[in-house]
């Protein structure tokens, strides 16, 4: 089988160029941020989303990781691949599908773990406020 040079240089793209560095308000209420660390390197990786309430879609993500190229790179695919698609269509995306995409090697595994660690913790903070905030909204008078 030949090498497939097209897909090797978009990936070593990511590592070059990560998309959508950054911060978001981790208070706004319509911002679920994602902190996670691996227990194994002391990597930390921060994923954000901005979600629209009425349609429940992505429609903004940036992340800030302190790690190494494969965390970096495999937040800035998860970035990328989050936004746009709903809430609970992100929980479906699996570390092994952003390894496979950027050709981590095994021992890499845990850094895409940590990517799909981030999403899963983004949206989750992102519904429990939204939860605490419709919460408040029925105790209103
Ligand atoms: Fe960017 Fe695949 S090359 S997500
Ligand atoms: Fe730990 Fe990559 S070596 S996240």
């Amino acid at each position: 089988a030949g090498t497939p040079r097209m897909y090797h240089e978009r990936v070593v793209d990511h590592y070059n160029n990560p998309r959508n560095v950054g911060s978001f308000d981790k208070n706004d209420p319509n911002v679920g941020t994602g902190l996670v660390g691996a227990p194994a390197c002391g990597d930390v990786m921060k994923l954000q989303i901005r979600v629209d309430d009425d349609t429940g879609k992505i429609v903004d993500a940036c992340f800030k990781t302190f790690g190494c190229g494969s965390a970096i790179a495999s937040s800035s695919v998860a970035t990328e691949w989050v936004k746009g698609k709903q809430t609970e269509e992100v929980l479906t995306i699996k570390n092994t599908e952003i390894a496979k995409h950027l050709s981590l090697p095994p021992v890499k595994l845990h850094c895409s773990m940590l990517a799909e660690d981030a999403i899963k913790a983004a949206v989750k903070d992102y519904e429990s406020k939204r939860a605490k905030s419709n919460a408040s909204e029925e105790a209103a008078p």
